[in-house]
């Protein structure tokens, strides 16, 4: 890439201006209002749903140490089923609300249509309902991408159950330990879990996550793949079985703006993945207006966010945003390179996509496997391009834009995170003109500030660089942290005193736009999923010849990041090639594959500081393969222990 392509800037085109819900103007102006006035400027935006009794409050937050509240509409009632599904009957019934497309690009996609969706939601709603659930109970879904995932969703919104998704990757184990802290009583899963393939044992998962669970948990098992699998007579429920005996309708019950709508477990960087509660009211505006905003969505688009619904991005822009605007939503089983690397293009093709949502790490996989496979398919249909999770370097974007976009199609960089609910820095695409690599500019009602790492100081110039917080509630934010607020204050408010902590640097340039620089804190982007470095070394020393473990991301060239881990054997047992694939297997077995090591480095000790603590600044450099800066190593208990470690470095790229 020329250093001309580095620096460009893409203003919006004007045809696609003219049409977009945000231009240049109205963006200045309305941002401006939702600043200055939050209170007015949402009790309009609130209007977006239907409320069952409307909300007379609007704002109700503070940040102030030690007393973090955040609620939004507070006295409003609703139900965010109501609001995805039935009141777009009247007025769309027979419009696709869901097209699923599955992993067998043989098999036949289906097309749920909004009343279909009515039926569907109603049927598992029923189901849960007979089997015990009831508002405020807590249920774990752990399904493969298929529309029941969306129905087990919607259904526990319709009946006020909270629900938490738990990614088809994950292992038994943390399924259990997410099944446990959250106190479910149900657990929705499936036979097996098809993907580029091969299959995930799903319900066997289960199984062995029960075992450690309360006796009274009960497992809902959808036959999906129809394969063989084990049945517990008296706690696993045929869900198909039991939506076709249950009755067609089910009412949605009234629950309060604050009312928990899903607990998503997110890493964080100490300790066990956090339970980030999200609630009704806010949370659905909130995914509804950036589903609109960002994306200029508009009636009759065809959408698809390849995310899994694992993840927040499934939750808030493959179900609530995009259902809560009436649209149709593209739901995919599979991955981007099977059957080959032109399934993604073969799906926009298919479906007549409008818009594309995906991720960095799929954009530069497909890359390095050549133009010809997107040059295959008409993508005419495309009017939009999206990425999320990670910074986007420039060559991907340059080659999403040209390859994807024909060098037309606006990109869209959305910067958010579990805990923001929906995009937090983002174009708008008709009004912000992107620059590759950058997030852009804040959208509505977000306040970003850039301090000083060191003094806490809010960097006023307009060029700054330092950690990312945020100023003032938005009505996305997550609450809290499912039974523990104490360590959600201390997790987000605590470093800087009357702000929200992203976790991440950023860069401000001169023309006010933001360049998120990455995680500051010990999280890492692996593949767009956020993984604590804590969690992979709790895996390794849960090994029996683990002494002691240190894990650090580093660079890598699809991966964003890969996973970089320092391995202090027990005493006397001998480093071989056959024991580290064997702890590359107990990772995947403790976590899921997503937390395998890249890179296993036997490591005879350390580098500590003479009170015990681990120097993570110097193993990063030295996995970075940057150890010619290691800065002050004066300070270690035993700095010989550093040279072995640059010595015998796995990653010398
Ligand atoms: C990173 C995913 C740069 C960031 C929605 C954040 C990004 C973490 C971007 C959240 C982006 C997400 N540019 N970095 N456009 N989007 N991130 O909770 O480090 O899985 O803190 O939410 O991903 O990851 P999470």
């Amino acid at each position: 890439m020329t250093e001309q392509q580095q620096g460009a800037v893409y203003a919006p085109d004007a045809g696609f201006a003219a049409n977009a819900h945000v231009t240049a103007e109205s963006y200045a102006r309305d941002y401006a209002k939702s600043v200055q006035d939050p209170v007015a400027y949402w009790r309009r935006e609130g209007q977006r749903l239907d409320w069952i009794r409307d909300y007379t409050e609007v704002k109700d937050t503070s940040f102030a140490p030690g007393a973090v509240s955040i609620r939004w509409f507070g006295d409003g009632t609703l139900n965010v089923a109501a609001n995805c599904i039935d009141r777009h009957v009247a007025t769309r019934g027979s419009q696709t609300a869901i097209i699923w497309e599955p992993d067998d690009p043989q098999a036949e996609a289906k097309h749920i249509s909004y009343t279909e969706l009515l039926e569907q939601v109603s049927r598992m709603a029923n189901v849960l309902k007979a089997n015990g659930v009831s508002k405020g109970d807590r249920v774990v879904i752990y399904l493969p991408m298929i529309p029941e995932a969306a129905y087990a969703m919607l259904a526990c919104a319709r009946i006020g159950a909270v629900h938490s998704v738990v990614f088809a990757g994950f292992s038994p184990d943390s399924l259990a330990s997410r099944i446990n802290d959250c106190g479910a009583k149900m657990l929705i899963t499936a036979d097996y879990a098809p993907r580029g393939g091969k299959k995930t044992p799903l319900k066997s998962n289960a199984d062995k996550a029960l075992l450690d669970c309360r006796d009274d948990v009960k497992c809902m098992v959808v036959k999906h793949t129809g394969d063989q699998i084990s049945w517990v007579q008296g706690r696993d429920i045929d869900v198909k079985a039991e939506m076709a005996a249950a009755k067609p309708y089910c009412a949605y019950v009234e629950v309060g703006a604050e009312d928990p709508l899903f607990i998503l477990y997110t890493s964080g960087s100490t300790g066990k993945p956090k339970g980030v509660v999200h609630t009704s009211g806010g949370y659905l505006v909130y995914a509804s207006m950036t589903h609109q905003m960002t994306f200029d969505y508009h009636d009759g688009d065809i959408f698809w966010c390849t995310a899994d619904v694992g993840w927040v991005t499934g939750h808030s822009y493959i179900v609530y945003g995009p259902l809560a605007n009436g649209a149709t939503t593209l739901m995919f089983e599979g991955v981007p390179t099977w059957p080959d690397a032109g399934r993604f293009w073969a799906v926009c093709e298919k479906h007549k996509v409008n818009q594309f949502y995906t991720a960095p790490t799929a954009i530069r996989s497909l890359m390095g496997l050549g133009p010809e496979w997107v040059e295959k398919y008409d993508l005419s249909s495309l009017k939009l391009l999206g990425t999320v999770g990670e910074p986007i370097n420039p060559e991907a974007w340059n080659w999403y834009h040209t390859h994807v976009g024909k060098g037309t199609r606006p990109i869209v960089d959305t910067f958010w995170q579990t805990e923001t609910g929906g995009h937090l820095i983002t174009p708008l695409p008709g009004a912000i003109a992107a620059k590759p690599g950058s997030a852009t500019k804040p959208f509505f009602g977000v306040q970003p500030e850039i301090l000083d790492p060191s003094t806490a100081e809010v960097q006023s110039a307009t060029e700054a660089e330092g950690v990312l917080c945020i100023k003032d509630s938005w009505p996305g934010q997550m609450r809290t942290l499912w039974g523990d607020h104490a360590r959600f204050e201390e997790a987000y408010f605590s470093q800087y005193k009357g702000y929200y902590f992203t976790g991440d640097g950023c860069r401000r340039d001169a023309d006010g736009y933001y360049w998120i620089t990455g995680r500051v804190d010990d999280v890492i982007n692996v593949s767009g999923h956020r993984m604590g470095t804590a969690e992979v070394e709790s895996a390794l020393v849960a090994h029996e010849k683990v002494a002691e473990a240190a894990v650090v991301g580093y660079p890598h060239e699809i991966k964003g990041q890969g996973i970089y881990a320092y391995v202090t054997l027990m005493n006397g047992v001998e480093p071989t090639e056959e024991l580290r694939r064997e702890l590359e297997a107990f990772v995947r077995q403790e976590i899921g594959p997503i937390a395998r090591p890249d890179l296993i480095q036997w490591a005879p000790g350390l580098p500590k500081t003479r009170s015990g603590k681990i120097m993570r600044r110097i193993l990063r450099k030295i996995a970075e393969n940057d150890h010619g800066s290691l800065g002050d190593t004066s300070t270690l208990a035993d700095p010989a222990v550093v040279d072995d470690l640059v010595a015998n470095r796995m990653n010398r790229g």
